[in-house]
């Protein structure tokens, strides 16, 4: 027998409770997605001259519909409660997916690059975490993540860098800051350096 320690392992219930709080995550997560798609293509769906990307749209809205299928059976499967957030998820998504197509095509795209990037590391972290405690379900993830990656793929050879950037004033090029912060970022005192 080995002498090395074993590490201390969580309660049934603590490990319940922790796969209950990942379903729930997940399934807002999908919501969210599918109508993030379904207010992009609310505003490009229909528009003459667009048919490319409102098939693009269309098919990742349906990949998101059947990765929230599989939570919602998921959950009834497992009486895990879904978040009582669910609407604001809904109408924050569709606000999101309206708000960026109605800035163009790439700038929806970016939106789909962004969304889809934060979605794959998270669920990177719950595969590498299930591997062991629920193979099964932690392969399900993955071929989620597959899905999410082939989205954000997508948006990105369809232009989603080449998007007009929108930042808060202020952030981003150091360059066009003013002078007095740029000095901040220097470590140049304004008072000293008699700016
Ligand atoms: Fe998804
Ligand atoms: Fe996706």
């Amino acid at each position: 027998m080995s002498d090395k320690p074993v590490p201390p392992r969580p309660g049934r219930g603590a490990m319940s409770a922790r796969l209950a709080e990942i379903l729930r995550v997940d399934h807002a997560g999908e919501l969210g997605a599918v109508h993030i798609y379904r207010g992009q293509r609310a505003v490009l769906g229909q528009a003459p001259g667009r048919e490319r990307i409102a098939g693009q749209l269309a098919e990742m809205e349906g990949h998101e519909a059947e990765h929230l299928a599989r939570f919602d059976r998921l959950l009834t499967e497992r009486r895990v409660r879904p978040t009582a957030m669910a609407p604001v998820w809904r109408l924050a998504g569709f606000a999101l997916g309206a708000g960026t197509a109605l800035l163009g095509e790439k700038a929806a795209h970016a939106c789909t690059e962004a969304v889809e990037t934060v979605i794959e590391e998270h669920y990177a972290g719950q595969i590498a975490e299930l591997a062991d405690r629920d193979p099964e379900l932690a392969a399900e993830l993955s071929k989620f993540r597959d899905e999410e990656l082939a989205h954000r793929d997508l948006a990105v050879e369809e232009g989603a860098r080449e998007a007009p950037r929108v930042r808060p004033a202020g952030r981003g090029d150091p360059h066009r800051l003013p002078r007095r912060h740029q000095d901040q970022r220097k470590g140049v005192n304004p008072r000293r350096s008699g700016r």
